[in-house]
């Protein structure tokens, strides 16, 4: 099979798969992440091929709703790609993008590393900043419940991972725990520029809303 054939192929069961799934990451999600992908990739020596199907894969079974078992993802993923016939070399690689993306804090030791995953992985945490990235972020804590601002608890740069999680912080933490370290985290020249452009729209944007709460005009 072709490598446009196998891009379309993918295109359609990603489609299939993640119909029902949760808004940060549906569909979409995955559209806007082969986007980002692709425009990296135009300033980088890489496998596109590889490229566009780590980016596509790369949410096909979110851990976080498979009772936390990491090993799902990749295993939807080689079972289709072989029974397309991809070439193993590729899927082997393919796996290890799935495998590694995640942002887990660092906790998560790297064991494999290659400018196609450098690149997804600039894509996926592009996804998560900029005017996107606050937007999914009160999606998801509308989803869980959880207020936008509380100026008693932020923003709480002490609390530690575990403690977050257990607590009902607002979503405005969310901007201190994550997002607004995911600029420094990038690993590619075009992901670090498109980056800083972004995170500048969340400041402007916090800046906003610190304002706005205080009755500024
Ligand atoms: P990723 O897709 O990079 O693995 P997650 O699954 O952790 O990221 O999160 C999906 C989306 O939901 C991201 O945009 C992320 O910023 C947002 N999100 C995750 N945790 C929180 C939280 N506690 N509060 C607000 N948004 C969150
Ligand atoms: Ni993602």
């Amino acid at each position: 099979m072709n490598n446009i054939d196998i891009i379309s192929k993918t295109i359609t069961f990603v489609k299939e798969k993640l119909k029902n799934a949760e808004g940060g990451h549906d569909w979409f999600h995955i559209e806007r992440v082969y986007k980002n992908a692709l425009l990296i990739a135009n300033d980088e020596v890489c496998d596109e091929t590889v490229v566009k199907l780590g980016a596509l894969l790369h949410d096909i079974a979110d851990s976080k709703f498979n009772d936390g078992d990491e090993a799902v993802g990749p295993e939807i993923a080689r079972t289709f790609l072989e029974a397309e016939g991809v070439e193993e070399e590729i899927t082997n690689h393919v796996i290890k993008i799935i495998e590694n993306i995640s942002y887990k804090g660092g906790n998560v030791k790297k064991d494999f590393s290659s400018i196609e995953l450098d690149i997804v992985q600039d894509a996926d945490r592009l996804d998560a900043i900029g005017a996107i990235g606050i937007a999914r972020a009160f999606n998801y804590g509308g989803f869980k419940n959880r207020g936008m601002y509380d100026p008693k608890i932020a923003p709480n740069l002490k609390m530690t991972k575990e403690e977050y999680k257990k607590s009902t912080a607002p979503t405005f933490n969310h901007f201190y725990e994550k997002l607004l370290l995911l600029k420094d985290k990038m690993n590619t020249a075009s992901g670090k520029a498109i980056a800083a452009e972004r995170h500048r729209y969340m400041e402007t944007f916090m800046a906003q809303f610190y304002a706005e709460w205080d009755g500024e005009k």
